[in-house]
């Protein structure tokens, strides 16, 4: 992570903290002055706001997004219709969550388009749709601030749509001539967003209801690596509208397919059915499976070339002996007789257990969804013959189904075991993944030594 240059020289005037828990949003747009806004979300970031910026494509030529969301950690809106990982629309996150919305700096066009609420680019689609107090710090050539078109949409925004303009300065332009269109001072700026927003309440205090932070990025220690993540719950049939299913939300096994991601891996994520967002993107394969016969088939097929399986899914251990082909008749009553299904995972393991020696074995993680005691945890261990068991108390507070968090005991087969208490989900995922990791590495060793080993031998 970049780390943010904090100055407390920078702005001697500036009393620290004025923005404490605020969100706000810095639209840049594209003149020469962009690259200022670095300084001006720093300068922000100083007065304890959370900032997130919003660019148009013309200011992307000046500045790249990687600066902005580095200085942020929020990812920089840039496309009017962009959707966050969870769906939502960007810039309206922004626009219901920001305290105060700052374009530093504005060129003559977005003065324009923002005069005639075209909402072309995020920055005037976002100030469209918000009610928090925008703040207008125009930057041009001197002659174009003056022309009556752009004076007349300067005035518009500030007489009929409320906005504060910071007027340029005079002094030298990058044009090389002289004149009134340089961006106002960084603090002045700062000074107008505390003054907007005055003593307003906070909109958006909880985290969620703001925009996503950027992931911390990680060693990209899964990388050339092909992990198989299985998540969520399947169902099994009892007739046309009816199924035997849990409580699974998929949550735990996203995490893991994110997390994996994050590190650098190709992801196959086999899904069962889930209520929260999947992940999408080039190194994510998603595979849908409603029922175990379907998840067994995925996760054997997704197999083939895997270093690594995670089986998260919660999958449904008794499916009706016979499925009605018709919907079943409430009068009749019904007494549903049930077999077990295949356990997936213990199949596996023993196809693993029976591999050549020498043969490249895929590392097996299992989950133990256990009540009251996880005494049996070890047992699993041996007969699901995985490499890693991760074990939860799924009737604990905070824990199991439909939470964020977990607390799991890792369990693994050379007798090592560990308890994490309370941490999200995502924490979980990679305090797997480290294990995960490690034992890859280790393997690698062993396998280029026995080769050397041989080499040598023959
Ligand atoms: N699992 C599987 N196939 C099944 C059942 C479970 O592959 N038919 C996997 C799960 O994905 C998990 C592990 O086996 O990784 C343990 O699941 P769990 O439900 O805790 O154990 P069960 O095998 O169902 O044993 P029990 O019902 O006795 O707890």
């Amino acid at each position: 992570m970049t780390a943010i240059p904090t100055d407390p020289t920078a702005n001697p005037a500036a009393e620290p903290g004025r923005l404490a828990g605020r969100l706000i949003a810095v639209g840049v747009t594209g003149s020469i002055a962009a690259y200022k806004a670095a300084d001006l979300v720093r300068r922000l970031r100083d007065e304890g706001a959370d900032v997130v910026v919003l660019m148009t494509s013309s200011a992307i030529r000046f500045v790249g997004e990687m600066t902005f969301a580095a200085l942020t950690r929020h990812p920089v809106e840039s496309d009017v219709g962009g959707l966050l990982p969870d769906q939502r629309i960007g810039h309206i996150v922004v626009a219901d969550s920001a305290d105060a919305i700052v374009v530093a700096p504005a060129t003559a066009h977005w003065l324009a388009a923002m005069a005639a609420g075209l909402s072309g680019d995020s920055v005037t689609a976002t100030c469209l749709a918000t009610t928090a107090p925008v703040i207008v710090a125009p930057a041009m050539d001197g002659d174009m601030y003056a022309h009556p078109a752009t004076q007349a949409n300067r005035t518009r925004l500030r007489d009929d749509f409320g906005y504060t303009i910071v007027e340029p300065d005079a002094g030298p332009l990058a044009s090389g001539q002289s004149g009134r269109g340089r961006l106002a001072e960084t603090g002045e700026i700062v000074d107008a967003v505390v003054a907007a927003i005055g003593a307003s309440p906070i909109r958006a205090s909880d985290p969620a209801a703001r925009p996503p932070l950027v992931d911390e990025p990680r060693e990209a220690d899964l990388e050339g690596r092909h992990v198989v993540v299985s998540a969520g719950g399947t169902a099994e049939p009892i007739d046309p509208v009816r199924f035997i299913t849990n409580r699974s939300s998929g949550r735990m096994g996203v995490a893991l397919a994110d997390a994996a991601l994050a590190r650098g891996a190709r992801v196959t994520l086999v899904a069962g059915h889930v209520s929260v967002p999947l992940p999408q993107g080039p190194a994510v394969q998603v595979v849908h499976a409603a029922r175990t016969s379907d998840l067994g088939e995925a996760v054997r097929a997704a197999m083939r070339d895997a270093d690594v399986l995670v089986m998260a899914a919660a999958v449904a251990d008794f499916r009706p002996r016979a499925i009605a082909d018709r919907k079943l008749n409430r009068d009749a009553g019904l007494t549903l007789e049930l077999e077990p299904t295949e356990d997936i995972l213990a199949a596996i393991g023993a196809d693993v257990a029976a591999l050549p020696s020498g043969a490249r074995r895929p590392y097996l993680v299992g989950f133990a969804a256990e009540t009251g005691s996880l005494d049996r945890a070890a047992d699993k261990l041996r007969r699901k013959g995985v490499d890693l068991l991760v074990a939860n108390d799924v009737a604990e507070e905070g824990s199991g189904f439909g939470t964020d968090t977990n607390h799991v005991w890792i369990l693994s087969a050379d007798g090592d075991q560990v308890d994490l208490p309370l941490r999200s989900k995502r924490a979980v995922a990679d305090e797997i993944f480290d294990r995960v990791v490690r034992a890859l590495d280790d393997r690698d060793v062993a396998a280029q030594t026995d080769r050397v080993t041989q080499e040598k031998q023959a």
